[in-house]
């Protein structure tokens, strides 16, 4: 089992690349099943994610070719060919290890008139429901029936009807898989209280280029006509908000000054306002942001909210650098209700975290030492990485499975800018 060791106290200099948002190619690597044409996606990071979900579109009879790329370049070009499915349907086996498999319900329910997806089961930060997915198809015409831990959903006439749906609470994957499922309806839809994140934006933006018709992109009412059939593109993923704001967190804790090169900087709004708050530098470029630490931290206050607000996606990560802050920092997770699972791990480094229900109390200490930790999920994962570049001494985290998940090569990304870690195989 791979673990990570890493030598903490070094400061962090240099150009650290971006790549590829992990939230917005698991949406739109399934839009090419929309379409009897070929969708090529670029900038696709090299993830265990996107491998997986490569592998599920080819189990349901589409071809995923990776064109045009050298080994050492970051991002990867894949087209995605669904001339026809072969299948219709997505396996327990393939769901249960990858949540994000449940967007393939929208689009093989648009493409074929049915679909039988295994529910995806919950995972370490919270049980995960879909019923939210489920309601919304509904609302656009598909009939739903639940049985033996599959839904099995139809479009009745072969083809969706369109409709209105009214999210109770937003929810990121609801509203792809409805979006996804709409644009091919034979009429049209209203999807208000949508979920408003760049990567949903991104997308839309994909499907537009497919001759999708949609309004109201990036807000939260979205008015899509149907369209008969959609053609294929080629369309260029958008860089990671959340990786990037991850490796921001790092250089603002180690101290030192780090280019994130190939940054979408609308994207990263309340993450860079908190660091700004935390007393971070942070100086914005074309497509390129410049942090510059001196690792003094000043204490926040910070709640996870939908976009624009706070992205849960960055609890961890905040929370391991505010460990090291002057003074006490009061976080909220709102949106999942197991997220706390990196706090024991940070405590057994020497962090100081109290947690009653959904808000945690760090406060800050002039040290953290080194340990053999475990990772749980992947940006608690992230945040003991981020604990163990400033901790004194060695630093083991087990289970890297969950970084690689999200984080291309981060072991060689952080070595360019002076960190002292490598991949281990033991342990
Ligand atoms: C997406 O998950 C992201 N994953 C998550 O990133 C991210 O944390 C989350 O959005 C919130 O931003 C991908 O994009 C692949 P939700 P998703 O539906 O779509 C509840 C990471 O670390 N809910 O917006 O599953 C749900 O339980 C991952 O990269 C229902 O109740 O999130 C949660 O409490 C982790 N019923 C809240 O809504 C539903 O049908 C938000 O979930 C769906 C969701």
């Amino acid at each position: 089992m791979d673990r990570i060791l890493i030598r903490g106290g070094r400061r962090l200099n240099g150009k650290l690349p971006i790549s590829g948002a992990k939230n917005a190619a698991l949406t739109l690597m399934p839009c090419g099943l929309l379409t009897d044409e070929p969708l090529t996606l670029r900038n696709l990071p090299r993830l265990a994610d996107v491998d997986g979900f490569g592998h599920l579109l080819n189990q349901l009879g589409a071809s995923t070719t990776i064109e045009g790329s050298r080994p050492e370049d970051f991002g990867r070009v894949m087209t995605i060919r669904a001339g026809q499915l072969t299948s219709t349907e997505a396996p327990y086996d393939i769901v249960r290890k990858m949540r994000a498999s449940i967007l393939v319900l929208g689009p093989i329910l648009a493409r074929a008139g049915q679909a039988r997806v295994s529910l995806p089961g919950g995972c370490a930060i919270g049980n995960r429901p879909i019923d939210l997915h489920l309601k919304a198809l509904e609302a656009i015409g598909a009939d739903l029936e639940m049985s033996a831990g599959y839904v099995t959903a139809t479009a009745p006439g072969g083809r969706l009807s369109g409709g209105r749906y009214r999210f109770p609470v937003v929810s990121v994957g609801a509203t792809e898989n409805v979006v996804m499922a709409a644009v091919t309806a034979s009429g049209s839809s209203r999807i208000e209280n949508a979920a408003r994140e760049p990567e949903i934006v991104d997308l839309c933006r994909c499907l537009v280029a497919m001759g999708a018709r949609i309004d109201g992109i990036g807000t939260e009412t979205l008015e899509i006509e149907g369209v008969a059939e959609l053609h294929g593109a080629t369309y260029a993923v958008m860089p990671d908000r959340i990786e990037a704001g991850s490796y921001a967190c790092a250089a603002a804790v180690t101290g030192g000054e780090v280019e994130l090169t190939n940054v979408d900087v609308a994207s990263m709004g309340a993450t860079l306002t908190a660091l700004r708050e935390a007393g971070v530098g942070i100086e914005e470029r074309r497509d390129s942001i410049v942090v510059t630490s001196d690792g003094q931290l000043r204490p926040l206050t910070l709640t996870t909210a939908p976009y624009p607000g706070f992205a849960t996606d960055m609890q961890a990560q905040f929370m391991a650098m505010l460990c090291k802050a002057a003074g006490a920092s009061v976080l909220t997770e709102t949106i999942f209700e197991n997220r706390y699972m990196h706090v024991p791990e940070l405590a057994r480094m020497g962090a100081d975290i109290q947690v009653r229900g959904r808000t945690a109390v760090v406060k800050g200490v002039d040290r953290l030492v080194g340990a053999p930790v475990m990772a749980t999920d992947l940006r608690a994962s992230m945040s003991l990485i981020i604990a163990g570049l400033v901790a004194e001494g060695e630093t083991s985290v087990a289970r890297v499975y969950h970084l690689d998940r999200g984080y291309e090569r981060l072991e060689e990304k952080l070595s360019a800018v002076g960190a002292d870690i490598e991949r281990d195989g033991g342990g």
